[in-house]
């Protein structure tokens, strides 16, 4: 730490000295949620180094200023390319107020931005966007969210992997152009995350370095916090692919899922944060036909664990620990599940999949709009596909009290129809609830 420390000073000290490009006006920047309604998280990048990391905010017109740090950020590309990350993290802030704020130092400042801090405590009706698979060419749904965040409509965004197409690519520059092409959401809503197979580079260090995400491994790698009455936890489905990263890293999430789970369902916490929500990227059930190997992979290494152990799978566990609902993304479409567990669906009631549910419900939002295109379909789908369609959009949720949970998709190829809703509604939540059985 303080030989990064010692190194920005230098090539700040260095740049301004001896004159060569010096770049420091702020770019990239973006809001992340570490679970406090009092605190949000301001991170943006500068190509040369400054010699402070400031944020200004207030009320009517920007009165603080909290001071934080920057970190060196060096691409693992030919180039080598350097850059600066800065983190700041605001406090005291007061819940549900608005801000306005800026970011960077006397040397260049963002535009202004606003926010709202979240709101306290748990009676309140979070709204989300969600969706995976989102890049820098043909990013369909950019301008809709957009709208979605600066309009106040959501509290949150969740980005469900893959990103940029990569943020790797061309030295990290298409890394750079992305986070530029997101600032007019993440600048004014948390942009909350999870891994993918498309950062997977060096690593995946431009994933884990260009976000502020809390807790968890530090790396934004697995991670929960709460919005309101939701628990929300990050994974990554990557560490049963990428393997040469090290397999270690399958139990060591595993581990801390677990430590994560039953922490959210003591009492007391369950009772005031019923809905346990998880994202990861790559699904345990899809039913694209491009995509062979993992649609039709009974043996799918995220749901049932490493391949012949058989162990470290998270369907079982997730199932154990009663999390309600879990999002997926890299198949380019959007498919509803019926309450699915051990390749069974487990219908709530005879008229109502959907209430109380007897397994956990499964999302795979991907389609937000990539330069990869659209995902086909195998006809008919599965017995666990509810509903599945192809256009380019985005989900919507909003958790409306402790029993109901309201979902909706939007296709951005019809302009902002929505094409699917569902409402989940549960009188209980809780660890071993479920009672999904095969002959049932
Ligand atoms: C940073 O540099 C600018 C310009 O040289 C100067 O005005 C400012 O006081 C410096 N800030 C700090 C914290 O050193
Ligand atoms: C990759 O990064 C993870 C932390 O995110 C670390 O535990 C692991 O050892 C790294 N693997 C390699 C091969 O560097
Ligand atoms: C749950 O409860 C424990 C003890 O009361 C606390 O330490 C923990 O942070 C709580 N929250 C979550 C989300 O686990
Ligand atoms: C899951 O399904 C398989 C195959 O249908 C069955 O043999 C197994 O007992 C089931 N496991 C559980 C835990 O229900
Ligand atoms: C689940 O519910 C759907 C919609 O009502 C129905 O079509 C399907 O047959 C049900 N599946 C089972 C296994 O009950």
């Amino acid at each position: 730490m303080e030989i990064i420390f010692l190194f920005v000073v230098l090539s700040f000290v260095t740049n301004v000295v001896i004159g060569q490009p010096f770049f420091p006006q702020p770019e990239q920047v973006h809001l992340s949620y570490a679970g406090n309604p009092t605190e949000m998280v301001v991170t943006w990048v500068t190509q040369s180094a400054t010699n402070s990391s400031i944020v200004q905010f207030g009320i009517a017109k920007p009165t603080q200023a909290i001071i934080g740090k920057q970190e060196l950020f060096k691409d693992g590309g030919s180039e080598a390319r350097l850059f600066y990350i800065h983190r700041v993290t605001l406090f005291h802030l007061t819940p549900g107020m608005s801000y306005k704020y800026r970011c960077g130092s006397e040397l260049g400042w963002s535009d202004m931005y606003s926010f709202t801090a979240m709101q306290s405590g748990t009676n309140w009706s979070p709204r989300f966007a969600l969706y995976g698979d989102m890049g820098n060419t043909n990013a369909k749904s950019v301008s809709w969210l957009q709208q979605e965040a600066q309009d106040g409509n959501i509290d949150a965004i969740l980005h469900v992997g893959d990103f940029a197409y990569n943020m790797d690519t061309d030295n990290a520059r298409t890394g750079d152009e992305f986070m530029r092409q997101i600032e007019p959401i993440a600048a004014y809503v948390p942009y909350m995350t999870c891994v993918g197979n498309h950062e997977n580079a060096y690593n995946f260090s431009n994933y884990r370095k260009r976000f502020t995400m809390p807790g968890g491994d530090g790396d934004g790698l697995f991670f929960s916090f709460d919005i309101g009455p939701v628990h929300i936890i990050s994974f990554s489905t990557e560490v049963y692919y990428y393997v040469q990263y090290g397999w270690m890293q399958i139990v060591n999430q595993y581990k801390w899922l677990e430590e994560d789970l039953k922490k959210a369902n003591l009492p007391e916490n369950r009772s005031k944060r019923p809905w346990i929500i998880t994202m990861g990227h790559r699904p345990m059930y899809c039913s694209n036909s491009d995509d062979p190997p993992l649609c039709t992979n009974v043996e799918n290494p995220v749901r049932i664990g490493i391949p012949y152990i058989k162990a470290f799978g998270l369907e079982d566990l997730f199932y154990k620990y009663g999390v309600d609902l879990q999002f997926y993304a890299h198949e380019h479409s959007y498919e509803r599940l019926y309450p699915v567990y051990n390749r069974t669906v487990c219908n709530g009631t005879s008229s109502d999949p959907y209430k109380n549910p007897r397994a956990p419900v499964h999302i795979v939002t991907g389609s937000a709009g990539c330069t990869e295109g659209e995902d086909p379909f195998i006809p008919l789908g599965l017995p666990w596909s509810a509903f599945r369609s192809d256009d380019y959009g985005y989900t919507r949720m909003r958790v409306v009290d402790d029993q109901k949970l309201y979902m909706e998709q939007v296709s951005v190829d019809k302009k902002g129809t929505v094409v699917d809703k569902v409402l989940i509604t549960k009188e209980k939540h809780g660890m071993g609830l479920y009672d999904c059985h095969q002959g049932r």
